[in-house]
């Protein structure tokens, strides 16, 4: 072997195992990347820090007729959209309460839907009594 050869190989050399730590580290830093992907919390398991959102998302206490209102039925009864009875309009509600047989009736057609009015106001994980209060608030009647 030459000189040259000989100059030009050891920094190949050096080159070479500089690279392969280079790749360590770079998958190191990538594991360490990936850590909290693998600790991803999966339905059904108990996983810290996720207490909050499972309480927020419902599931617990009933929803309050204004909770209720304010996600759900507000949209449309607050301004009377599509011909929605107005929230606070009574004469209106109670002329709908007639028709249907009473505050039931109302709550039987707010679950099943009526033409523009959506199958219970959108609120679609609202129990029958989270919605009566809801239609019982809005319309002033009991
Ligand atoms: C997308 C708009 C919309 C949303 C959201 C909505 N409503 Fe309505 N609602 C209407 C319309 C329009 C009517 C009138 C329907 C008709 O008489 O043709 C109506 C009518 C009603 C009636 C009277 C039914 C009857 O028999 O006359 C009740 C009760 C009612 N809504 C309850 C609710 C409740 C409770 C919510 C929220 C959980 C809600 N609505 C959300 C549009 C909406």
């Amino acid at each position: 072997m030459n000189l040259i050869m000989k100059m030009l190989a050891a920094p190949a050399t050096v080159l070479a195992l500089w690279a392969v730590s280079a790749q360590a580290a770079t998958n190191d830093e990538i594991a360490k990347r990936l850590e909290p992907v693998g600790q991803v919390c999966v339905q059904g398991q108990e996983c810290k820090g996720m207490e909050v959102a499972v309480a927020a998302g419902g599931g617990g206490g009933a929803k309050s007729p204004d909770d209720v209102i304010a996600k759900h039925c507000n949209a449309c009864h607050g301004t009377g959209l599509l011909g929605a009875p107005k929230i606070g309009d009574t004469a209106a509600w109670k002329d709908r309460a007639d028709h249907q047989g009473g505050l039931d009736g109302l709550l039987a057609k707010a679950i099943t839907g009526l033409n523009a009015m959506p199958p219970k106001g959108t609120c679609a994980d609202c129990s029958d009594a989270e919605l009566k209060g809801a239609i019982e608030k809005m319309s002033g009647l009991k």
